[in-house]
């Protein structure tokens, strides 16, 4: 056969070329490229190729030797990594893919910065359970049973035995403001607590409700506690967070469990304070309720309202965090989806 169509059979061979194991591709490298391979054969007998054929035959036969070359190569590496695959499987004492770290969740680090400030005044953290009864959600803080407050928050109560919708007072907690009432029945004051936690409500979810979120209560009870100490502390928490040019500004309002009761807004920390679309061209925006405890409630709970007086504050966290972080749709932070958590990696 003419030297060129050897060149062109031997190619089309070692185009094919297929291996299960290392033998076989050490075999095909034998075979075709050792010094006694036919490939190394084939330059011995293009020693003696005429003058003019040289050129196209050389090209041809260094393709050749170049496409063999790299295909054993291929072989031999694809069987390594299969190796390396049926050892790794098989070795159990392997150490596991490395673990990718994941980062705080932004409503964990807003919690815990309102937790160090108010750490900062003497707080501590007291904590209670999300499945309550209606006693400590609603019945020691002055909610009278059927009365309008109750509509306020609108609540999941849980059926007692399945499928059977008895009246029932065991419920998701609405509010945090039920860990007040387990703390004063079970501490004298002096008390001074922060209670964070999650709350539900049977709320439609949208961007801007859903049916869980967090909530940060406060509770101080003491002798001669007023609503200046009361002011003063919001206003400190407020400059701590949002920076030393907040102020703020206490609306009346309602809540039965605090007389008088108070809606806090701080200027807007976006435009501060003249005038944007997240503060409705106001300046201000709401962050928090409170007031100084109802009488009534310090009583249910066992501490004599004339010897002492405190006030109490809720939050939510979520309403914070958007104030910080500017999250627009609510149901981030319970989607899970990494990419929203990996952006607060540096926070
Ligand atoms: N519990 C109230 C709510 O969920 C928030 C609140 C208002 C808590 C005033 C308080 C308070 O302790 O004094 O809407």
């Amino acid at each position: 056969m003419a030297l060129k169509d050897t060149i062109q059979s031997l190619m089309t061979q070692v185009e094919g070329l297929k291996a299960t194991n290392a033998e076989e591709v050490e075999a095909m490298r034998i075979k075709y490229l050792s010094k006694k391979g036919e490939i190394t054969a084939l330059f011995n007998e293009f020693r003696s190729v005429p003058a003019e054929e040289k050129r196209e035959l050389g090209q041809l036969l260094n393709h050749l030797r170049q496409t063999a070359e790299t295909r054993i190569n291929d072989l031999r590496e694809q069987i390594s990594d299969q190796m390396v695959n049926v050892q790794k499987e098989n070795d159990l004492t392997r150490t596991p893919d490395p673990i990718v770290l994941g980062t705080r969740h932004p409503l964990s680090l807003v919690r815990e910065e309102i937790e160090e400030i108010f750490s900062r005044i003497g707080f501590t953290i007291a904590q209670g359970p999300e499945v309550e009864d209606d006693k400590h959600v609603y019945g020691m803080l002055n909610f009278a049973p059927e009365h309008p407050a109750r509509d306020m928050q609108d609540t999941f109560f849980i059926e007692k035995e399945a499928g059977v919708q008895k009246p029932t007072d065991v419920l998701l907690r609405s509010h945090t403001s039920s860990v007040q009432t387990r703390v004063m029945t079970s501490q004298k004051p002096p008390i001074r607590v922060l209670c964070p936690g999650r709350v539900y409500r049977n709320e439609a979810i949208s961007a801007r409700a859903h049916c869980f979120f967090h909530q940060v209560e406060g509770l101080y009870i003491d002798k001669n506690v007023s609503f200046a100490d009361l002011r003063e502390a919001l206003l400190y928490f407020s400059k701590e967070m949002f920076g030393p040019e907040t102020k703020i500004r206490l609306r009346p309002s309602y809540f039965p469990f605090t007389e008088p009761s108070a809606e806090m807004d701080i200027s807007c920390n976006i435009c501060g304070g003249t005038g944007c679309s997240f503060c409705k061209g106001t300046g201000w925006v709401e962050i928090l309720g409170c007031g100084m405890v109802d009488p009534n409630v310090l009583e249910a709970c066992g501490i004599d309202s004339k010897e002492y007086s405190g006030y109490a504050f809720g939050m939510g966290v979520e309403r914070i965090t958007n104030l910080k972080y500017r999250v627009k749709d609510l149901r981030l932070f319970s989607e899970n989806d990494v990419r929203f958590l990996k952006q607060f990696e540096s926070c």
